[in-house]
């Protein structure tokens, strides 16, 4: 036997001996860095001289020593475990710890319902082929208003009463506004791009309203915008049946009336049947018995040429889809305000 061999096997037992003697995590941690440690570790220190030895006894005394490393890592490990588990009994055995009381189960958190329920809608509409497209929720006068056809003495203002931004002195840029809807996305998307066009916006939009059971003054809006040859007020009416059919499957009554909006030709609004009184009228329905979900119509051809498309050729439709309102209907909630008051009681149901 060489003089390295007789070395480790004294280096093994020694080092055996003084895991069993080490009884808590300080004399366990002391002995890692005698025996192992990287820098002093009596072990690593044998495994630092073999470069010197010849070929073969480099071989033998390197397989042996990395055996013994590992022995001694487990060995380590059984022993705290060990020490651990003795620690635990004696914590129990004294009555600090209750093994049969429940776990602590971890608090989990969730989106938002209207996080939901536009996510759920995007998805509708990305399946049919839409992309999504974002814009700034503080925009100019010029988008939100004027290239969509409501000039500045339009009645169609007062129609979505306006949070304008207060702008330094001397400043004569276009005024800012909260955007009362996600419309000025149709006109900033259009301006850049060229047909065929499918794109869904969400986002929130403001108001200066006087707050009711289905209208607050700050709700979230997806703006639906295609532009293409041949498109139909057909093709609109059939991609807002699919994204009610997805949301509220076959059963649910859908209304479509005439309305209007400066920026479409012809303009719609659809309704849905109010699920708390089934279409008789109650407070969340105002007494019509359907709650308006949306605003939608033919994007309006001077619209079109105003971006510099042919409007002989290309034709568009365009949706503005109120998310909270879809929300109210599916799922049974009978205050928009509930939505914003931050009450976990209330958020934690979805
Ligand atoms: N922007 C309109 C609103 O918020 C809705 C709408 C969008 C109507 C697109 C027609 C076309 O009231």
């Amino acid at each position: 036997m060489t003089a390295e061999a007789i070395d480790l096997e004294h280096l093994a037992s020694e080092a055996q001996a003084g895991l069993a003697s080490a009884t808590d995590e300080a004399a366990l941690q002391a002995w890692h860095v005698m025996y192992l440690g990287r820098s002093q570790g009596r072990l690593t220190a044998v495994l630092r001289t073999l470069g010197g030895l010849p070929v073969e006894e480099r071989k033998r005394v390197g397989a042996e020593a990395n055996a013994l490393k590992q022995q001694l890592e487990a060995a380590f490990e059984t022993r705290r475990e060990e020490l651990q588990g003795a620690a635990l009994a004696e914590t129990v055995e004294q009555g600090w710890l209750d093994v049969t009381l429940p776990g602590r189960a971890k608090k989990i958190g969730r989106l938002h319902p209207i996080t939901q329920t536009l996510r759920d809608m995007l998805g509708i509409f990305q399946r049919m082929g839409f992309s999504v497209v974002e814009g700034p929720e503080v925009e100019e006068d010029y988008y939100n208003f004027q290239a969509l056809r409501i000039p500045e003495d339009h009645p169609a203002r007062d129609m979505q009463d306006t949070l304008y931004i207060e702008q330094a002195k001397g400043r004569t840029a276009t005024p800012l506004l909260l955007r009362t809807h996600t419309s000025p996305n149709q006109a900033r998307f259009m301006e850049t791009h060229q047909p065929p066009i499918r794109i869904a916006v969400p986002g929130r939009v403001y108001r200066y309203e006087a707050t009711d059971a289905t209208r607050e003054w700050m709700f979230t809006q997806i703006e639906l915008l295609a532009v293409d040859e041949g498109l139909s007020m057909a093709d609109l009416k059939g991609t807002l049946f699919e994204l009610a059919k997805g949301l509220f499957g076959q059963e649910r009554r859908i209304r479509f009336r005439c309305d209007y909006f400066p920026f479409v030709e012809p303009g719609v609004d659809m309704a849905i049947d109010c699920f708390i009184c089934g279409g008789k009228g109650c407070k969340t329905c105002r007494g019509e018995g359907w709650i308006e979900v949306l605003g939608a119509g033919m994007v309006h051809p001077e619209i079109l040429s105003n971006m510099g498309y042919d409007a002989e050729r290309y034709t568009g439709f365009a949706a503005g889809i109120g998310a909270e309102r879809i929300a109210l209907l599916r799922y049974g909630v009978d205050d928009i305000r509930l939505f914003y008051q931050n009450d976990l009681r209330f958020l934690r149901q979805f």
